[in-house]
């Protein structure tokens, strides 16, 4: 599959992941409102935007993708680190072992996010050879 559409297709998982969340949330919003919070703006929006982007940003520049390898990197590191993330986060303030997974997961996902940094930089200020 295009690395485009994995995104959009990660997007729309966390969408109905998140939202359902929000749901059972209105009962007890507390515990889980950091998951909710990140499935839906690290999953939902920023997959989103990170799919698009990877696509049309270097289109918008005239250039090509500095680097599909990266870009694949990317993916399944956000996705690794926001699952790790949703799921320590709620019970990082009780438990030493979630403390420590948030920290990491937290981690490999800004990691994720300079990857996604750079690429697009580098993509889109080197202009292709022949232009
Ligand atoms: C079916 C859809 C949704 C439901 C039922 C829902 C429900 C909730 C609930 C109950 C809270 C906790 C509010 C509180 O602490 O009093 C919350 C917080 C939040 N939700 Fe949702 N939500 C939904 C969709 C979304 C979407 C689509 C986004 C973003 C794309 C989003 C972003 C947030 C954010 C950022 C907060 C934290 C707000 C703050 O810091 O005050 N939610 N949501
Ligand atoms: C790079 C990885 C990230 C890490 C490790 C991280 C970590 C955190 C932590 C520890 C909190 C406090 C949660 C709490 O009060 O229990 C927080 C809150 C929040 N973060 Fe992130 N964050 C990250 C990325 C992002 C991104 C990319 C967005 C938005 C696009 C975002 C939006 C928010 C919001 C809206 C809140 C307030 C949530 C609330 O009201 O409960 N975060 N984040």
């Amino acid at each position: 599959m295009e690395l485009p559409l994995k995104f959009a297709w990660a997007s729309l998982v966390y969408l109905v992941i998140g939202s359902t969340l929000g749901i059972i949330m209105i009962l007890d919003s507390t515990l889980f409102r950091p998951s909710h919070v990140h499935i839906l703006l690290i999953g939902f929006v920023g997959m989103m935007i990170f799919g698009v982007g990877y696509h049309l940003l270097p289109v918008f520049a005239g250039t090509d993708l500095y680097s599909l390898r990266l870009a694949e990197l990317h993916f399944w590191m956000q996705n690794i680190g926001l699952l790790g993330l949703a799921f320590t986060m709620p019970y990082r303030q009780t438990s030493d072992t979630a403390h420590t997974g948030s920290v990491v997961f937290g981690l490999i996902s800004l990691a994720a996010i300079y990857l996604f940094a750079f690429n697009v930089a580098r993509s889109i200020i080197i202009p292709r050879e022949d232009k």
